[in-house]
């Protein structure tokens, strides 16, 4: 027992459905499921980190790179799907982890969803920082320089140098004002990103269809460029693996669907559904998507932070009012997935904080608003210092890596709890269990070895610390620890 005990399912499955005082609201449905995905998904990744993939590693074979991703993220989707109906609770792969492989495995991946979701925030907010300072310097309006970019840049691999700016306040704006928004109310958070998922989506569309049209073949003659140098994934096809690393960070978000199962109305049936929909759903699209990108622009042409308007723009005057319409989208879209991935946050807080390993306080809930305030206010203020901070590169990094190994745990979680429990009811059972979730260790742990070496020791400082505030705090107040259970309902 200690550090290794695990969590009754009884117990959780109680917590999952309890209702009233102290309990998150049921307000969403399978197509609300749908949409908080594909309003995670769709962001920096294609809108910004697509150009660089293809520029520096793939060239046009992006296409297979998002191909190579994409399959890792539906082996790790169908393991999310099994584990998210059958244990509809808010802490996500934590509480997975908890019911599996015990509490400090649980703990580490509570700590390290920490890397995805909050940093996530962060990371996409400074993107979104960049789209809106150009569109704003388009209409004339140009913002002191100082106050639109990240005090420290990463210099070589790992030093941090300072740039001369003073802060990057757009990107601390948009996560207060969508802490705001989260705090007020789920089901107001979930029309506001409908609205956006409605606009993005139509925005992607246009592009693919009107992009498809004036491609230049031409472009993607080799689709695959060869490997000149000999190095390790500059182009070839260990090109296209470096670039399946890259590209990873634009599907992640459909496991953020799970953070909201206490709030869906039917998570037994819908939990599957807006998390294999919404990843289904953005995969096809970034493969057409990344198909007219490389076939509008040479793809030495899209290493820039706005690749998706520099295609368009080499279409020519034809598609000229496609630009101001792409600007929209990535501006409108970037902010959708920082308002669900600030969802996802808190919500992990929440499930830690009632099973004792994070003070009582984190485990509040809003009175009238019914939501978990407290942590939605405390994850916003921590997420506003880090965008205001930090460059996208080094957040983005460790953002992935932060998820791959999330994802690769969940997998092994599928695993344990089939041999440990086979006779527990699956509304959603993994097909072919266990190929489907060791190959998505597998394919998880390639595109992990894929990253920089800096960024595992990033990972491992990280988790060094969580690890000390578990042994000082978490283990000495954990519910289980002292022989209670977390409460069924609020306090
Ligand atoms: N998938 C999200 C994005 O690309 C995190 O912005």
């Amino acid at each position: 027992m200690g550090i290794w005990s695990k969590k009754s399912l009884a117990v959780l499955q109680a917590e999952a459905s309890a209702e009233g005082h102290g309990t998150l609201k049921r307000a969403l449905g399978a197509l609300n499921l749908t949409t908080l995905g594909i309003g995670a998904i769709i962001g920096a990744g294609i809108f910004v980190l697509t150009g660089t993939a293809a520029a520096q590693y793939a060239g046009p074979a992006v296409v297979w790179s998002f191909v190579v991703a994409g399959i890792g993220c539906l082996f790790a989707g169908l393991c999310y799907a099994e584990f998210a109906s059958m244990i509809p609770i808010a802490g996500s792969a934590y509480t997975y982890g908890y019911a599996t492989l015990g509490e400090f495995i649980a703990w580490i991946i509570g700590w390290d969803l920490i890397l995805e979701y909050l940093f996530g925030a962060s990371t996409v907010a400074v993107g979104w920082s960049g789209y809106f300072v150009a569109f704003l310097g388009e209409l004339g309006i140009n913002l002191p320089s100082q106050w639109v970019n990240a005090p420290y840049a990463v210099q070589g691999t790992h030093t941090l140098v300072p740039t001369g700016a003073i802060l990057n306040l757009p990107a601390m704006v948009l996560v207060g004002l969508m802490t705001a928004l989260l705090v007020v109310g789920i089901k107001e958070s979930a029309n506001f990103n409908n609205i956006i998922v409605v606009v993005k989506l139509l925005i992607v569309l246009l592009v693919i269809a009107f992009g498809f049209a004036a491609v230049n073949t031409a472009n993607w003659h080799p689709f695959v460029p060869p490997n000149t140098t000999g190095e390790f994934g500059h182009f070839g096809w260990s090109g296209v693996l470096r670039a399946a690393g890259v590209v990873f960070f634009a599907y992640i978000g459909f496991d953020a669907v799970s953070t909201a199962a206490q709030e869906a109305k039917n998570p037994q049936r819908d939990m599957p559904i807006g998390i294999l929909g919404s990843l289904l759903i953005c995969t096809i699209l970034y493969i057409l998507m990344a198909l007219v990108m490389t076939g509008l622009a040479h793809y030495t042409d899209l290493n820039v932070p706005h690749p998706v308007f520099v295609a368009i723009e080499k279409a020519g005057p034809g598609l000229a009012w496609l630009r101001v319409l792409v600007n929209i989208g990535a501006i409108a879209g970037l902010a959708s997935v920082v308002l669900v991935m600030l969802m996802g946050q808190p919500r992990i807080f929440f499930a830690m904080s009632r099973d004792g390993l994070l003070p009582p306080v984190f485990g509040k809930v809003h009175p009238r608003f019914q939501t978990p305030y407290v942590t939605t206010i405390l994850t916003g203020f921590v997420a506003a210092i880090v965008a205001g901070l930090f460059p996208i590169g080094l957040l983005g990094e460790l953002v992935s890596i932060g998820t791959l190994l999330a994802f690769v745990i969940v997998c092994g979680g599928v695993i344990a709890l089939r041999a440990q429990r086979p006779d527990l009811p699956r509304p959603f059972r993994t097909p072919l269990v266990p190929l489907v979730p060791i190959l998505g260790i597998v394919v998880c742990l390639a595109m992990m070895a894929g990253l920089p070496r800096d960024t595992w020791i990033r990972l491992v400082i990280w988790m060094v610390i969580g690890l000390v505030i578990y042994f000082t705090y978490g283990k000495r107040n954990s519910r289980i620890g002292r022989g209670e259970q977390a409460p069924v309902t609020g306090d």
